[in-house]
């Protein structure tokens, strides 16, 4: 039997990521437990669900700090009091220094809701519909010091219209953010994320290297 990872999952708001984490683990696809949930804000429904499951709820305000090194020493010193191994991030929307990333080398995912490097910052949703594209997605990676950026670790593909609504591709690439965040943490708990020259080596995937998107897709 395998030991469990320990995650510390940070969230700001619905925390439907933290959901398909929780989900994952009790259907026993992730071999992980959290630990601890963070939340930068009281009002987060995340804080509702985590608590639901009986995991330690902490609220650790970042407008109570004078400075962003003082919140992330907290931060820190909380994950830290769990043991947590693996940060996550789900809909965190506060930017981490260098401080804190350097506490954790290598152990801070996020899930961003574009194909990177396309498309960083906020509304990436939205900035994928202005611009056109006919293929959008999710990206889970680990953080580097900069927005957004970091190796990259999964990417899942969705088709994007013309007449999309923000909300209707927000929902749509959810729907896989759902998916590849557990996956991407269970590979990593595996111990099978190696990274290398900036870029994740994943040992032993499956390949399917003729799958393919096409958007339009051919009637
Ligand atoms: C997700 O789209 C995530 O990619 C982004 O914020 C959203 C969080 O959603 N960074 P939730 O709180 O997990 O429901």
């Amino acid at each position: 039997m395998n030991s469990s990872l320990p995650l510390g999952v940070l969230i700001s708001g619905s925390g439907t990521n933290l959901q398909a984490i929780i989900d994952a683990i009790e259907r026993g696809e992730l071999t992980a437990a959290i630990r601890v949930v963070v939340s930068n804000r009281s009002d987060a429904y995340g804080l509702t669900r985590a608590r639901r499951y009986g995991l330690p709820a902490v609220v650790i305000p970042h407008k109570d700090f004078s400075s962003r090194e003082a919140f992330e020493a907290e931060l820190i010193r909380t994950l830290q009091d769990h043991n947590v191994e693996l940060v996550v991030l789900a809909g965190f929307m506060r930017l981490l220094s260098p401080f804190f990333i350097r506490a954790f080398p290598q152990r801070i995912m996020n899930i961003h809701p574009a194909l990177l490097p396309a498309f960083p910052g906020t509304h990436a949703q939205r900035q994928a519909l202005e611009h056109g594209v006919r293929i959008s997605g999710a990206t889970v990676h680990f953080v580097d010091e900069e927005m957004d950026h970091g190796p990259i670790i999964a990417q899942a593909a969705v088709p994007v219209y013309p007449d999309d609504t923000e909300e209707g591709l927000s929902a749509r690439i959810l729907a896989q953010e759902h998916r590849i965040y557990p996956q991407a943490i269970q590979l990593f708990a595996e111990g099978r994320l190696e990274v290398r020259a900036g870029k994740v080596i994943v040992h032993n995937e499956a390949r399917f290297p003729a799958a393919t998107l096409r958007s339009p897709e051919s009637a």
